[in-house]
């Protein structure tokens, strides 16, 4: 699996720094969550594959380029959606797919509950989800959108455990994935420290 941290981006980390901030107020925190992913969006877009394709400046005519595949955005409910209205604003004509999973406070284990996607083969599918914990969700997202045989699976994350990326690195080899911010350990809890709290319930308010 490859991974891409981009913990050197100066905007991408102040803004991940008010993302954690528990006093930073909802709409902030709703707003940031847009803005980081917007930046998400243009790092990981460097590295989809392009068609050469001719235009007609009011010159001459000029070689360029367009994205090859069709991307198809998937986040994960509910934390997910936080991401996707940053996603559309670089990529407005890609299709959205839905997957349904929530963590059981308990055991920790996926709770699937809700699967709906336009067709994936042969697509760039970037799943989306803002943390990646011990990585069980992603993990499973990844394996039932895999029955559907997209080209290229990229998953995106704000924030990401080592124990998520291990998890993921076992159990989906081929994923390309991407996050701001590699975070020190989950707690015993599993949740993400220093982190941010709980993602969905900051992002919604509840
Ligand atoms: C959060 C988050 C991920 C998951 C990560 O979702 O958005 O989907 O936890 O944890 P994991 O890597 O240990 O599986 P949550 O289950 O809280 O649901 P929500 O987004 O509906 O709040
Ligand atoms: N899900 C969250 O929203 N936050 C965490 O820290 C871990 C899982």
């Amino acid at each position: 699996m490859s991974v891409k941290i981009f913990s050197e981006h100066a905007l991408l980390q102040a803004k991940i720094t008010r993302l954690r901030d528990k006093k930073t107020p909802h709409r902030e925190f709703v707003d940031n969550m847009a803005d980081i992913s917007t930046i998400l969006c243009a790092l990981v877009s460097a590295e989809i594959e392009t068609a050469p394709v001719t235009v007609q400046t009011p010159l001459m005519r000029a070689k360029g380029v367009k994205i090859r595949r069709p991307t198809v955005l998937v986040p994960i409910l509910r934390a997910g959606l936080g991401m996707l209205e940053g996603f559309q604003a670089l990529l407005p004509e890609a299709a959205v797919g839905h997957v349904g999973v929530e963590r059981d406070h308990k055991t920790l284990k996926p709770k699937f509950y809700y699967y709906k996607t336009p067709p994936l083969k042969g697509a760039e599918v970037w799943v989306l989800d803002p943390m990646l914990a011990t990585g069980g969700s992603l993990e499973f997202a990844l394996t039932k959108i895999k029955d559907s045989k997209p080209y290229t699976i990229r998953a995106v994350s704000v924030l990401a455990s080592p124990e998520g990326i291990a998890h993921l690195q076992k159990n989906h080899p081929d994923v390309h994935f991407y996050t701001a911010v590699l975070d020190e350990k989950l707690n015993n809890k599993g949740y993400i420290l220093p982190g941010l709290g709980d993602a969905g319930d900051r992002y919604f308010g509840t």
